[in-house]
């Protein structure tokens, strides 16, 4: 989604704006803009491109691009098509000043009605144009300086922002602010230049010194000044400067062709990384600070309910298993976008789950406030340490996988698995719900899921070869019950994502009461079909399908032979316990879908119309 950085300093803003603009592309987007400064006597440069970053670097090659004061934009497009004029940066009637933003602006309709109507005038079709001239307007009408005009404009405006304004008549100064859309200022040394942006990630190689805004707070950056935050009330608010460990080298690809397959090979190491100190094989035992602080909560919880979206949403349902399985407690998983819209029925006595790789995602941060105002204890499971969704958590598990770039999701959804079994087991320690045998043998096991992985990992070039032969299919069924329901659901995801084919994922034998009309020679059904306790009852679905004459590839345990019959072919991975084999049986469905993409020629990292960080409803 849209993604800003900003500069002001002793720099030339131009090249390092461009390289955070470029940091942030993984987060999808469909045009980009920059404006600089030279100097107060000087009109605002601005340039703007639809496509890709690269694009806007060749709009403004051979052009004026001075400067130490600048704002850039990715933008994902929401009011108004992906063109050049509804890119941002956005400048005011009089073109003193100029604005960056995410988010949404709701009642923009009537804000710019009421503009209108004062004579403003409209270049673009954008909420972010609206917001620009509303801070002119207050500055002139009110007769205050640009920070108050900024303050008073916003409490004006209904909806989300991250926004950096900069001012043609004060060289050096960047006003920036956020309501529900996240914002980071990294400090440099000793006040002398300060780094904006959306997440750290486009800034962590000049500073590790950052700021994160929390809602309604506003920050005046001025070079050799210290940084100030304020209220949109204008109360004063401390400075709390941390220091965020950013490691740049997960940033790039490391050799491979493309993030997403960095990303799926990185997973043995990433749930080493996610399991450090928390599982200790030596003592058998699982610790997760958030279990032990608030282990009343936990343990005397009448229900658990989880609430994510997308990819997220599946390690949900694997989450809900594994706390019924281990907990005994009920538990229920809801898209964040239903339960924030359905009135529920949640308050004390419940503990929400949260589960988010970005932290950012608009739904379920909603979810959490209203269960949240209900009383509800909030637990956090989140990839991007500081986040919006980790803060607003009670506790939490941080899954420390390390940036995911790629749009699809892989390692996230993996370390997600992995935090929400040691979860429920600690918490099934505590409440007793466990035996020692099982509590032991599933920490054992979980410690050789790396390895596991790396075997499946190694086939990777066999998988290649069989994705050759599902690229042209327009419709893919995958099938698989239990624990592999969500990772059939995941798969399917996976592939429509990247390949664009259609692709659904369902219980497998749901596929009798309505989709079995569709299996015909054509339809390639993926079966996952690995040793558990309903391996039978999965084996009786895929006859059903070999019955239909449906094309089967199968993911099957290592050893099987009954499916190798059935099915046109076969991927295997290592034998596991029934709880956790979707951490091996979605690896070859992230590659499958993954080569499937590539072999029809698609940008696999940034797919189109999708978003890494969903910050809008
Ligand atoms: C799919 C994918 C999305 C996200 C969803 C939630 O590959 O990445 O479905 O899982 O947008 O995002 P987070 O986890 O950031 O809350």
């Amino acid at each position: 989604m849209c993604g800003i950085v900003g500069y002001s300093g002793c720099r030339t803003a131009y090249p390092l704006l461009m390289q955070g603009l470029h940091r942030l592309e993984y987060r999808g987007y469909d045009s980009a803009g920059v404006a600089l400064m030279a100097d107060a006597e000087e009109k605002i440069k601005v340039y703007k491109a639809t496509g890709k970053v690269a694009d806007l670097e060749a709009v403004a090659e051979n052009q004026d691009c001075r400067g130490t004061v600048g704002i850039a934009h990715t933008r994902w497009a929401t009011h108004g098509a992906p063109n050049t004029p509804n890119a941002h940066p956005h400048l005011s009637e009089s073109g003193n000043l100029t604005l960056v933003h995410n988010g949404i602006i709701e009642n923009y309709a009537t804000l710019r009605e009421q503009l209108r109507a004062k004579g403003y005038h409209f270049r673009s079709e954008t909420d972010t144009e609206v917001l620009i001239q509303l801070i002119e307007y207050t500055e002139v009408s009110r007769g205050v300086s640009l920070q108050d005009a900024v303050r008073m404009a916003l409490s004006k405006v209904i909806g989300a922002y991250a926004i950096i304004v900069m001012d043609r008549r004060a060289p050096g100064v960047l006003v920036a602010a956020r309501k529900s859309s996240p914002m980071v200022i990294g400090l440099g040394e000793n006040d002398s230049e300060f780094f904006i942006a959306s997440d750290a990630s486009p800034i962590a190689e000049y500073t590790r010194r950052m700021v994160y805004l929390n809602d309604e707070e506003m920050a005046v950056c001025v070079p050799g000044q210290p940084l100030s935050v304020v209220t949109l009330q204008n109360a004063e608010v401390a400075v709390d400067v941390q220091h965020v460990d950013l490691d740049l080298n997960m940033l790039e690809k490391g050799g491979y062709d493309h993030f997403m397959l960095k990303e799926i090979f990185d997973q043995p190491q990433c749930l080493e990384d996610c399991m450090r100190g928390r599982v200790l094989l030596n003592h058998k035992r699982v610790i997760l600070s958030a279990v032990t602080e608030h282990r009343q909560a936990l343990v005397n919880a009448r229900r658990f309910l989880f609430v994510s979206c997308g990819t997220s949403w599946h390690a949900g349902l694997i989450g809900g298993q594994l706390i019924e399985h281990f907990c005994r407690v009920p538990a229920q998983v809801m898209y964040a976008s239903e339960f924030r819209y359905s009135n529920p029925v949640v308050g004390p006595g419940d503990v929400v789950v949260a589960i988010s790789q970005s932290g950012e995602t608009a739904d379920t941060l909603a979810a959490m406030q209203i269960a949240r105002d209900a009383g509800a204890t909030l637990l956090g499971v989140v990839n991007a340490v500081g986040s919006s969704i980790a803060r607003l958590s009670d506790a939490g598990a941080y899954i420390h996988v390390g940036p995911e770039i790629g749009v699809a999701s892989t390692k996230a959804f993996t370390g997600q698995v992995t935090v929400l079994t040691m979860m429920a087991l600690a918490i099934a320690r505590e409440k007793g719900s466990v035996s020692d045998c099982e509590y032991e043998q599933t920490i054992e096991e979980l410690v050789r899921i790396p390895d596991k992985i790396q075997t499946i990992l190694n086939q990777h070039d066999e998988i290649r070869r069989v994705a050759e032969h599902y690229k042209l299919a327009s419709n893919v069924l995958y099938l698989g019950r239990g624990a592999n329901y969500p990772v059939a659901m995941e798969g399917a995801l996976k592939l429509k994502e990247i390949s664009y084919i259609h692709a659904e994922g369902y219980p497998a034998a749901e596929m009798k009461h309505g989709p079995i009309a569709l299996i015909d020679e054509n339809m390639p059904v993926v079966f996952i079909a690995t040793h558990q306790h309903i391996y039978e009852k999965t084996i009786s679905n895929m006859q059903e399908v070999v019955a239909r004459k449906g094309r089967i590839l199968a993911i099957v345990t290592e050893g099987d032979t009954q499916v190798r019959q059935m099915a046109e072919h076969v991927i295997e991975v290592p034998e596991t316990i029934d709880c956790l084999v979707p951490l091996l049986s979605v690896v070859p469905l992230q590659i499958l879908a993954y080569y499937i993409a590539v072999g029809k020629g698609l940008d696999v990292d940034q797919p189109r119309n999708l978003a890494k960080s969903v910050t809008v409803e």
